[in-house]
């Protein structure tokens, strides 16, 4: 039996997880859903938040979702252990990814760079991750907000997003890093022009592959061979949803999960 599998963010950040999980699970049935009235999320207050996420929390029940992967980091710090104890189906979170990423540089003397929302980084959820993983004070963190801003306007041009990470780089001393984490869903959709910029021997990390990882543990998902057919056609499982209802928003995101895909992000 497939399983309908709902991936929630506040908007289209979350398609880098789905892609994801498309390509390693192409016979499963997708409900994405996109909090488009209230993203983004990350300049908002916890208080404001938490309501926008419970309300569509509720609608992708209503939908008949197995399970809820919460596609964003913003809504995970602020609501995973509330949603599970609201429903009894699994709920996967994700956080940003600054365990591997300590662990990647304990031997090599190198910083940890966290890109996160505002509101991830102020959490609590963050915050005790940092100092429970970061004994040796290595990992700096900062938000990002204009790449949220962009990725909902599809604005995805090189140019303008170097010159935006170049602006943002450059008080920093690069050749300390070892790694970049990407700890919003959204900032994916730019790691091939941050890749270019950054010196070879900095990784980029994000949550995707171990948050696809965790949804296969839970629901015990097997290894799916993709057929041609699937790999032509991957949209046909996947069923969009909107806080707003309306199609322009269901639109951008079939633009937006096809730009990842041709672009094999
Ligand atoms: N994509 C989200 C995350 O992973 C939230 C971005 C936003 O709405 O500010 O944190």
């Amino acid at each position: 039996m497939t399983k309908n599998i709902a991936f929630f963010d506040s908007g289209i950040g979350g398609l880098t997880v789905l892609h994801t999980a498309l390509q390693q699970f192409p016979e499963e049935s997708y409900i994405y859903y996109a909090d488009t009235l209230h993203v983004p999320y990350g300049t908002k207050s916890a208080d404001e938040v938490r309501r926008y996420i419970f309300a569509c929390a509720d609608a992708i029940v209503r939908e008949g979702a197995d399970a809820i992967v919460i596609a964003c980091n913003t809504a995970t710090s602020l609501a995973v252990n509330a949603l599970r104890s609201m429903y009894g189906i699994p709920i996967i979170g994700m956080e940003p990814a600054v365990k591997p990423a300590v662990e990647m540089n304990r031997d090599n003397d190198k910083r940890v760079l966290v890109f996160a929302t505002a509101l991830t980084l102020s959490q609590t959820k963050y915050n005790e991750l940092v100092s429970r993983v970061d004994d040796e004070h290595r990992v700096d963190s900062f938000a990002l907000p204009e790449l949220v801003e962009w990725c909902e306007q599809l604005e995805f041009d090189p140019v303008k997003i170097t010159a935006y990470f170049r602006s943002k780089l450059a008080d920093l001393d690069l050749e300390q890093y070892g790694t970049v984490v990407m700890g919003c869903t959204h900032y994916p959709f730019y790691t091939p022009i941050l890749r270019k910029m950054l010196p070879n021997h900095i990784q980029i990390l994000d949550g995707s592959q171990g948050t696809v990882n965790h949804l296969q543990q839970r629901l015990g998902l097997g290894v799916q061979q993709q057929s041609e057919s699937i790999k032509l056609d991957q949209e046909g499982n996947v069923s969009f949803f909107s806080s707003s209802g309306r199609t322009e928003d269901q639109d951008k995101m079939r633009i937006a999960l096809q730009y990842l895909k041709e672009r094999s992000l």
